[in-house]
């Protein structure tokens, strides 16, 4: 792997089991992008900095085509989670990106408040782990967890992932405490569980 980009890029569907799919951001219309987080920035905006008012259309472009780009040079990869037989709706999204460490990828996940607690983020963090590892030169998996966020902290470790280090990490939104839970899964132990609900 050359810094910052990798010789094969990961697929663009992926299935999870139970029926959702995640789907390279850009083959879903921004429309049904743009009306999920719009629904939900109460939900999603706790936690993620770019939700924290409904997406307008000009940066959700801008966004979309910057995610574009940087797929095809094999930077980063960012998904939406849409049910199985839907390109119209989204339940969520995850994301594959490098974190400064040669040969790791981080990965991000968020689920809409109508899915959650369906296991749809653990399924989804699972298959992103398995897809990363499965990359030519990945040689481990990272999840950063702000530690008061409790219901995304509860995620890595039932896929594996080690507690690495707690270290402090400017808030990105008024509920993260500051202090970011690094954990790590280099492919070795217990692989991430793909079981349907
Ligand atoms: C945190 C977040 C991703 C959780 O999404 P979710 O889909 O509800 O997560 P899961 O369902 O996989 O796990 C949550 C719960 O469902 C339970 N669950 C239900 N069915 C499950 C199944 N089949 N498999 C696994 N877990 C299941 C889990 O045990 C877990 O229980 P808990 O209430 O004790 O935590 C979601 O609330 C969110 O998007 N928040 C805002 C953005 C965010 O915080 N992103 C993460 C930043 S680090």
């Amino acid at each position: 792997m050359t810094e910052g980009s990798l010789s094969r890029l990961p697929r663009e569907n992926i299935e999870l089991p139970g029926g959702a799919v995640l789907r390279r951001r850009s083959t879903v219309s921004d429309d049904a992008f743009i009306d999920a987080v719009a629904a939900d920035v109460g939900h999603l905006g706790e936690w993620l900095r770019w939700a924290q008012h409904p997406p307008t259309r000009e940066e959700t472009e801008g966004f979309r085509a910057e995610q574009d780009a940087d797929w095809d040079a094999g930077r980063s990869f960012v998904y939406v989670l849409t049910p199985a037989d839907r390109f119209d709706k989204v339940l969520g999204g995850g994301a594959m990106f490098p974190n400064g460490e040669d040969g790791v990828l981080e990965i991000g996940y968020w689920v809409c408040s109508p899915a959650t607690g369906r296991g749809l983020a653990t399924r989804a963090a699972a298959a992103l782990t398995e897809e990363g590892l499965g990359l030519p030169g990945i040689k481990a998996m990272e999840i950063h967890c702000d530690q008061a966020n409790v219901r995304s902290a509860g995620i890595p470790p039932r896929l594996g992932y080690r507690l690495l280090r707690i270290e402090p990490d400017e808030p990105q939104t008024a509920a993260e405490a500051g202090q970011s839970m690094v954990w790590r899964h280099d492919g070795a132990g217990p692989r991430p569980l793909l079981q349907a609900p």
